[in-house]
């Protein structure tokens, strides 16, 4: 069986047991900052296990796109070292909310894989674990499945505290967690491993094919474990090993997904297709890369983009090894694009934007290379002892990127070791600090715990009221704010805007009898709106009903501005191409900022495109339509689904301009076009490779804008003595004045020097016959002294020069000797002696030389040091 026909056929068995068919989420987690990565098929279920979001269905199945790449599930440093270990991989899943449980699942399970009208596997090649006091699943799969004790394992809690466990799933170190059981095959006695819970359990022989967990918990920060609203199921199936196993091979490097994908890479490469880890290193990695791009990420230095750039790496340095030369992984794409653009769309409508990304990634990390073999050198110049110590180690891999096999192996070269044992600890150090990046912020998803959303009026308007339902002070719930201090207020319904979609959270202030609440921002936690303020006038109690007023002028500023977003997206779209895609945005009262996907600069002319044709709909002044529907429905209708944003069944899509901008939005718009009034671009520039970022200003504040412009342009126009109109006529004819007058300033100078060098010469004294010349000449550059001492050096003879002046402040200074002197003195000397007297340094050539100092006041001490030099070198 294909990869391809096993996926329909899983989602084809689940449909038929009343499951909706979901599609994958993108890689990028909606709303989710406890996340760095998609990482398994229930992510974009999270709320409906917590029992904050409700769908129109309790049963769903899907194939979901995973990375397992940083984060608490990482599986980068086995990847192409296992048969089965992978940055990207795709999960089958089935789901259950409050509906089926363990019986249910189980005998799906075992159905699916066992039954000859499905994947008919033999029976007696399964092997299941349970956790260690779930007798439950035990006994189904023993008494009513039929599984013999003999191929069953429980296994306890493994990984060193209560519930951590192979056999206890958890998202992350918050979120829904459970009991597990797993159901693994056994790939014969010819490969080496043992059953699950033996010490040979690593091995190759038993995979884990099927975890299927029973969702019970939710784990919150303080690690304490608080039973979900409803038993729930979810289950994830690695497809390439599923995949491995049907067909009959053991690796699964080997299944037909990855064929096309290896012989691409040897091509690119230039080496030979055979069993190397380092080739299944890049065939892996250049899934992950492919499908992050597409998804929205961009290497960078920092979360997802960093974790991004380092597989990137990883895969620049494994095609080192094997021999590439010059930049290979991105040719790699076009590969990728042929055997999975099918399935993923995006893959294929993004080729060339991913292609671009990674050859600009490699040539910058080939760059980075030279560098980090020029910083070694300088280390191993004040090297004490034979070893290179770690934190140099870890400072090349780190801050350049520079492998430390690489570095072991100039080490070696040189007879000299590394610090491994150093370069570790500094890496833990790293992953520390990693791990506390990555839980981005508090976290009161694990902290508001309502039984039902929050209800948004601000569609309707800006006014509204509700019922206090959770407080929270400093991360804890609290059932009264005081006067004075600051905090958290949830409520049952509310007109306030909560941060989503780039859009920012309403301000404003809650109100009851003798109590004010002022609202500086609003933000989401699951279905929850969170109103962040502080408490002016007497204290807030739960269960009080409160009048809720958001300050209507910020709100329609912001409003202005989003709609603007919308207009200015679908202009880029028309302007550069259809492979523009936004990469995030920020919409506030005072501006909009858009990033998008677009590999050069916006040419001026394609600027003044885009504003004329926002500004064109502006004028129409057609209304704008919002319409709630599902989301198979507003993809038809050619909605835009906006980067990082998570889609429930249903969303809302706003159109603009008659269909000019369709796209899925839950933000507050204007009710016409002609509201934003005007639309300016304020600037242009790139912000990551293939990123680019327009900001731009609408209505009041695009006007004051424009007026700021006009002011600058009459203050320009009377300093020159112009007006508005003849401003530009006057500009040119100053420059072009300015021009002349500096070349005629150049000549005067010139004929001025010549004119002292002929003063000068009279001035030189004999010593022994030759003519010693030392003056001072304020106020000319280096270039006229030059000039000047090759004049007296003809008009002297047989002569030793030295002129120095003072500059801004600075002191110059040009020292010449002729010819035939050369032997005995030397001009680089006697600049030497010179510039030092005044602070400074200086040298050259036997016959001329030039330098400079910081000491005006020694200048003439300087040049007094003339004669003497002469008199000593003769
Ligand atoms: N969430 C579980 C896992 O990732 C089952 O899908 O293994």
């Amino acid at each position: 069986m294909k990869s391809a026909e096993i996926r329909e056929a899983f989602l084809r068995f689940f449909e038929e047991q009343g499951h909706t068919r979901v599609a994958s989420s993108s890689l990028i987690p909606g709303n989710d900052p406890t996340l760095l990565f998609t990482n398994a098929g229930m992510n974009q279920f999270k709320d409906c296990f917590l029992g904050q979001e409700k769908r129109a269905y309790t049963r769903a199945v899907s194939s979901q796109k995973c990375v397992r790449a940083g984060g608490k599930h990482n599986d980068l440093e086995n990847v192409g070292y296992t048969a089965r270990h992978h940055t990207f991989f795709e999960m089958l899943g089935n789901f259950s909310f409050g509906d089926y449980f363990k019986r249910d699942a189980i005998n799906y399970a075992w159905q699916f894989l066992t039954s000859d009208k499905w994947l008919n596997l033999p029976k007696d090649k399964l092997w299941v674990t349970v956790y260690a006091s779930d007798d439950e699943a035990y006994d189904i799969w023993t008494k009513e499945v039929g599984v013999p004790a003999e191929r069953m394992v429980r296994i306890g809690d493994n990984k060193g505290a209560p519930y951590a466990s192979d056999n206890f799933w958890t998202m992350g170190d918050t979120g829904p967690c459970g009991p597990c059981t797993e159901i693994f095959y056994d790939h014969g006695a010819d490969i080496w491993g043992g059953p699950p819970g033996s010490p040979e359990e690593d091995g190759d022989r038993y995979i884990e094919i099927w975890n299927n967990v029973f969702m019970q918990f939710n784990r919150t920060a303080d690690g304490v474990l608080h039973p979900l609203p409803a038993p729930s199921v979810d289950t994830g199936m690695g497809l390439e090993r599923i995949s491995a196993v049907l067909q009959h091979v053991h690796s699964n490097y080997e299944i037909d997904l990855f064929q096309s994908l290896l012989a691409a890479c040897a091509k690119a490469i230039g080496c030979s297709n055979d069993d190397q880890p380092s080739l299944k290193v890049v065939a892996d990695h250049i899934r992950s890369c492919g499908f992050l791009i597409a998804d929205g990420v961009t290497p960078s230095n920092e979360g997802r983009g960093y974790v991004l750039r380092r597989i990137i790496r990883r895969a620049c340095r494994h095609g080192n090894k094997l021999g590439a030369k010059g930049s290979f992984f991105y040719q790699i794409v076009a590969a990728l694009v042929s055997e999975m653009g099918e399935a993923f769309p995006e893959l294929k409508q993004q080729q060339a934007h991913i292609e671009r990304v990674l050859k600009t990634e490699e040539e910058q990390f080939a760059k980075t290379l030279e560098q980090g073999l020029k910083i070694l050198e300088l280390d191993l110049v004040g090297l004490k002892g034979k070893m290179i110590p770690g934190e140099t180690l870890f400072k090349l891999y780190d801050t350049y990127g520079f492998p430390v096999d690489l570095t072991a192996d100039i080490a070696r070269e040189r007879g000299l070791s590394i610090d491994e044992a150093g370069f570790e600890r500094e890496m833990e150090g790293q992953r520390v600090r990693a791990r506390s990046a990555s839980s981005f912020g508090m976290d009161y998803n694990s902290l508001v715990k309502v039984d039902s959303d929050t209800q948004f009026l601000g569609y309707a308007g800006t006014s509204g009221g509700g019922r206090i339902i959770a407080l929270f002070q400093d991360g804890q719930a609290v059932e009264r704010i005081n006067e004075g201090e600051e905090g958290v207020v949830v409520l049952d319904q509310t007109p306030f805007y909560a941060e989503s979609g780039g859009q920012v959270g309403d301000c404003g202030y809650l109100e009851g009898s003798g109590v004010r609440f002022d609202v500086r921002d609003t933000t989401k936690a699951g279905g929850a709106f969170l109103h962040h303020g502080i408490v002016a006038q007497g204290s807030l109690s739960l269960g009080a009903e409160v009048a809720a007023e958001v300050d209507a002028n910020v709100r329609q500023a912001t409003a202005l501005n989003h709609s603007a977003t919308h207009l200015l997206h679908a202009a880029l779209r028309q302007v550069l191409g259809e492979h523009v895609q936004q990469k995030g945005s920020l919409v506030d009262s005072q501006r909009l900022r858009f990033d998008f996907s677009h590999f050069e600069a916006i040419k001026p002319e394609q600027l003044k495109a885009l504003e004329d044709i926002v500004n064109a709909e502006v004028r129409k002044n057609s209304k704008v339509e919002t319409e709630e529907t599902d989301i198979e429905t507003a993809k038809t209708k050619g909605a835009m689904a906006l980067f990082g944003e998570k889609y429930g069944d249903n969303v809302r899509v706003l159109t603009m301009g008659g269909g000019f901008s369709v796209e899925l939005c839950g933000g507050t718009h204007v009710s016409r076009t002609g509201d934003i009034a005007l639309f300016k671009i304020t600037s242009e520039g790139g912000v990551a490779a293939g990123v680019r970022r327009i900001e731009a200003v609408t209505g009041a504040a695009a006007l004051a804008y424009l007026n700021g412009a006009e002011e600058q342009l009459k203050e320009a126009a009377v300093l020159v003595k112009g007006s508005r109109d003849n401003l530009m006529d006057k500009l040119i004819g100053l420059v072009e004045r300015n021009r002349q007058l500096e070349k005629e300033l150049e000549q005067l100078k010139a004929k001025a020097a010549s004119a002292a060098g002929d003063d000068l010469s009279g001035s030189a004294v004999e010593v022994n016959g030759v003519k010693v010349l030392a003056a001072r000449l304020d106020g000319l550059d280096g270039k006229a002294l030059l000039a000047l001492v090759d004049q007296l050096k003809n008009k002297l003879g047989r002569a030793v020069i030295l002129l120095g002046g003072v500059l801004d402040d600075k002191v110059v200074l040009v020292a010449g000797v002729t010819q035939d002197l050369t032997a005995q003195l030397k001009a680089g000397e006697l600049m030497k002696q010179a510039a030092a007297a005044v602070g400074g340094k200086g040298g050259g050539r036997p016959d001329m030389a030039q330098g400079g100092g910081v000491d005006a006041a020694a200048l003439d001490a300087a040049l007094a040091l003339t004669v003497p030099f002469v008199e000593q070198g003769l």
